[in-house]
Formats: C-alpha cells, sequence, structure tokens
C-alpha cells in the first residue's frame, strides 16, 4: 500500500485494527458534528499565494517556552495509544525524539510515564486528567517531576465522557464486549500478534503504577465516568500550581473568556481543544474558536491547538489562525498503528514536508513569519 499522506495511514490503521480500537480512535461525540467541522473548517481556510520572494533559506525550527523544536508540531495525548501498536507509547516517545519534537504522555496511557520517558531518552510532556483520587494526581504530579517533565499538560474538558455512540455498537463498551473484542481480534492476526500477544500488559500504566494492580482496560470507558471528577473548577487546581514546579498548559479551551481566566490563574498555556470533537458535539470546531483566543491572551502566554489537523498545511494553517504550536493526534496514532515507530517517523517528516511547501508557496521562511497576513480574505 502506498502512503502518502495522513488518509493513507488512516486506510492502513482502519485494516490492521480490530473494530472497536478503529472506532475508539476514529470516532467522536453524539453525530460527530464538530469532530467533521474541525477538519472542515480548517480546509475552508484560505492562503494567499505569493511568489518571487526568495525561500530557499527556509526553517521550520521554533522556539516554544525553553525548548527548540525542529517545527512548531506536538503529539498529543492519546488514551490507549499503547494499544495501536505494540507497548506503542514507547515507540511513538523514539520517534518524537528522533524529530525533535515533544510527546505529551496522556495519563490514560498503556506504557507508564517511567517506561516512556527512558524510551524517549529526554523528559517528555506529561497530560494530568481530573481524577476524583486526589492522592493519585498527586502522586502523578510527584512522579512526573521525579523523571523531569515541566510541561504538565492539564485536561479540563473531560469533567464528563462524551455520549460515543460507536463505542458501544464497536465491542469497546456495552454488552458481552470483552468476548466481542475478542471474536474482533481473531479476524485481525497481525494485530493479535503484536499487541493482543506480545504488547502485554493491557493496563493502564500510570494508574497501576499508583494502585499496585492493573486498572481499567476491561471496562475502560466506564472506568473513566467513574474517575474523573466532575466537581472541578479552577479553585481546585490551586493546588496543582502549588505542587507543580514547572509550566502549567490548559487543554481544552474553547472559549476567549476561559482563556482570561487561565491566564489570571496564571497558565503558562492553553490548548485550543474540544478533544477532537469526541466531547460535546454542535461547539465550535478549533479553528473558528482559534481567533478571538488568540486574540484575547495570545503575546501573554503560549496558545497551542488540536482539532482537525493532518496535514503539515493545516499546521500552516493553525499558526496562522494564531497559534504558536499545533497538537497533531489522529494523523500519529493511524501512522502508529499502520506501521509503529517508522510509521510515525514517516508521518512527520511528511509533516514537515507538507509545512515547507505551504511556507514556500505563502512567502514565509520562518514559523514565526506565520502570521494573519498569509491569510486570503474570502469574505470582504
Ligand atoms: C480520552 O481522552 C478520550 O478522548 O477517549
Amino acid at each position: 500500500m502506498i502512503i502518502a499522506s495522513t488518509t493513507d495511514f488512516r486506510r492502513a490503521a482502519e485494516k490492521r485494527l480490530p473494530r472497536f480500537l478503529f472506532d475508539y480512535i476514529d470516532g467522536g461525540a453524539f453525530a460527530e458534528k464538530t469532530l467533521q467541522r474541525n477538519v472542515d473548517d480548517l480546509a475552508e481556510v484560505a492562503l494567499r499565494q505569493r511568489v518571487l520572494r526568495d525561500v530557499s533559506a527556509l526553517s521550520l525550527e521554533t522556539k516554544l517556552f525553553d525548548e527548540t523544536l525542529a517545527m512548531p508540531v506536538l503529539l498529543a495525548p492519546i488514551g490507549l495509544g499503547g494499544m495501536a501498536a505494540r507497548r506503542g507509547e514507547l515507540q511513538v516517545a523514539k520517534a518524537a525524539t528522533a524529530a525533535n519534537i515533544p510527546y505529551v504522555l496522556s495519563t490514560v496511557s498503556v506504557c507508564d510515564a517511567k517506561a516512556v520517558t527512558e524510551a524517549s531518552g529526554r523528559p517528555i510532556w506529561f497530560q494530568l486528567y481530573v481524577l476524583k483520587d486526589r492522592a493519585f494526581m498527586r502522586d502523578a504530579l510527584e512522579r512526573a517531576m521525579a523523571l523531569g517533565v515541566t510541561k504538565l499538560v492539564f485536561t479540563v474538558d473531560m469533567p464528563v465522557p462524551g455520549s460515543r455512540y460507536r463505542d458501544p455498537h464497536s465491542g469497546m463498551s456495552g454488552p458481552w464486549s470483552g468476548v466481542r473484542r475478542m471474536k474482533q481480534a481473531v479476524f485481525k492476526p497481525g494485530w493479535a500478534w503484536d499487541v493482543g500477544l506480545h504488547g502485554r500488559p493491557h493496563d493502564l500504566g500510570n494508574i497501576s503504577a499508583y494502585r499496585g494492580k492493573a486498572t481499567g482496560l476491561a471496562d475502560y470507558i466506564g472506568w473513566l465516568g467513574e474517575n474523573f471528577d466532575p466537581s472541578i473548577s479552577w479553585k481546585d487546581l490551586e493546588w496543582i500550581r502549588d505542587v507543580w514546579n514547572g509550566q502549567i498548559i490548559i487543554k481544552g479551551i474553547l472559549d476567549p473568556e476561559d482563556a482570561r481566566d487561565a491566564l489570571r490563574f496564571g497558565a503558562d498555556g492553553v490548548v485550543v481543544s474540544n478533544h477532537g470533537g469526541r466531547q460535546l458535539d454542535g461547539v465550535l470546531s478549533s479553528a473558528r474558536a482559534l481567533p478571538a483566543i488568540a486574540e484575547a491572551v495570545g503575546g501573554q502566554m503560549t496558545v497551542l491547538v488540536d482539532g482537525g489537523v493532518r496535514t503539515g498545511l493545516d499546521v500552516v494553517r493553525m499558526l496562522a489562525l494564531g497559534a504558536d504550536g499545533v497538537m497533531l493526534g489522529r494523523a500519529y496514532i493511524y501512522a502508529l498503528a499502520a506501521g509503529g515507530q517508522a510509521g510515525v517517523t514517516r508521518l512527520l517528516q511528511l509533516v514537515a514536508a507538507e509545512m515547507r511547501v505551504a511556507m514556500a508557496l505563502t512567502g514565509v521562511t520562518s514559523p514565526a513569519q506565520i502570521t494573519r497576513e498569509i491569510l486570503a480574505q474570502t469574505h470582504p
């Protein structure tokens, strides 16, 4: 199979993964309108083609916080990433280090933060969810600091899990889900051998490390619902700020008022996000929400974004809409499922090449030059 784009990786992932996993990754909430709009609205962002501006010395290098990155791209936290390929998060970490971009490890990863840091060979970024068990959170923060993590991505858009219709249909949740998943795995022998047999243990590594016993995969969706804390408010975040000695980035901001609150709270950054369309269907796409948020807090804190980004061209569009850095989610998980670490590396090469084309043809030679100036005025 020829792989030339994220679309190809997606197709290859669909072939390789059992249905329940593919649908968990690929799907969104309710009718998946926001999921689709994330992609569609971004595709509608028109650029100004500029020519004859000597773009021979083009560089993607970017400074984000105190880090110099090969490009303004990050790998987003994804729950159960380690089920897409054998010990998947370890493979992603290696690809991210080789490409010199950050990998944000999810709280609900399969491999634990210590193993992922070892694979990474340098500190990772860590994403934390608000769990009811605050002792777990304190423990997770302490473990992360001991591993040299300085960037905490605190996700706040999941007080309750979204209604995702694909999960009960696919066997990710619902009656007889274990048996149904088993049956699907039989028909995906490549995955069954690689991950089903040799990718064990299948559990939530960070949670198991804390509880001292395997946690959470038999009824993962149920586990999320039971353990996530809907009572969370800005007040609760204060103790985290007191415990944490690095930067705090609040993920799941879609409204300028919330972005201002994050700034008042003292966050170092936000991630403009609707959780990849996986939470509340009908909310704005990230591309539509981003400009007002960048206007409200840009320049005062770092503004990251995810949602619908499938290409390097999309990365450039998000930067033009006001982002300082752009997260890839599904795009790299498809690549991981399709080709492991090499797949992620290939995807990142494609993204970098696509960024170069988009920059060359909009007449800019560095990410810092990508501003609203490169957007075409499609609506007078
Ligand atoms: C978890 O973060 C999910 O979106 O399923």
